[in-house]
């Protein structure tokens, strides 16, 4: 299968990247090939801009760095995003992937506030890390919320076959290596079980 593994995290050596590099190591150990898109590193651009949001046609062509995350996205069989929550949201750097890479006509439609998703037959994993325990997030009602507006509406509206998403909490400075050791067993074993067979 091929893989589009994006990620968003300004730190190179922080726990987010390195769950990226450990899960994308396991797919490739699976026979798997794997683009990984490291959007600080390459220096994707966020803002989606007033031309952008013109209808397209010759004179607006889609962007040169638009066109090449949409032909990632085409080319993939599964998309595994990654990205610490800020506020609970993804960080702008991946909503501005999302904004601008799930554009209308090539993520979705819609008509009369109906959306129809267009990367159907797609997979997709969510792998996210927060500060605070998961308990918390769930009895205050952050976590569905997050499930409401990340997993469902964004990736499930846009198609995806989403066959999980993957939480780390309580991922602070202080963590232990032995517990941040556990966490890449973990999600190592989350390619093993969703794509050893492929
Ligand atoms: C701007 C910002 C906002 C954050 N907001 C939250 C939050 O709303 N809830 C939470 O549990 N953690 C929050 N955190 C903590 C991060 O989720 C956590 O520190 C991070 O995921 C740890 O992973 P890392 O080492 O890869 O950065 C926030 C961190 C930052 C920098």
């Amino acid at each position: 299968m091929k893989h589009l593994i994006v990620v968003a995290h300004p730190v190179e050596k922080s726990f987010t990247m390195a769950l990226a590099r450990s899960y994308a190591a396991e797919l490739e150990g699976l026979g798997h090939s794997q683009r990984t898109f490291d959007l600080y590193r390459e220096g994707f651009d966020p803002i989606l801009g007033a031309q952008e949001l013109m209808p397209v046609d010759a004179n607006h062509p889609v962007s040169t760095d638009v066109a090449r995350a949409q032909g990632d996205i085409r080319a993939a069989d599964a998309l595994t995003v990654l990205y610490p929550l800020w506020w609970l949201a993804m960080p702008a750097m991946m909503k501005g992937y999302i904004d601008r890479a799930f554009a209308r006509g090539f993520a979705y439609e819609s008509s009369d506030g109906v959306v129809r998703g267009l990367l159907s037959g797609k997979k997709a994993i969510l792998i996210t890390v927060s500060g605070a325990p998961l308990p918390t997030l769930v009895k205050s009602g952050n976590w569905n919320a997050v499930q409401v507006l990340q997993d469902t509406h964004v990736f499930r509206s846009a198609g995806f076959e989403l066959l999980e998403h993957l939480h780390f909490d309580q991922v602070v400075p202080q963590l232990s290596h032995a517990v941040a050791e556990q966490h890449m067993a973990r999600v190592r074993s989350c390619a093993r079980q969703h794509f050893s067979a492929s």
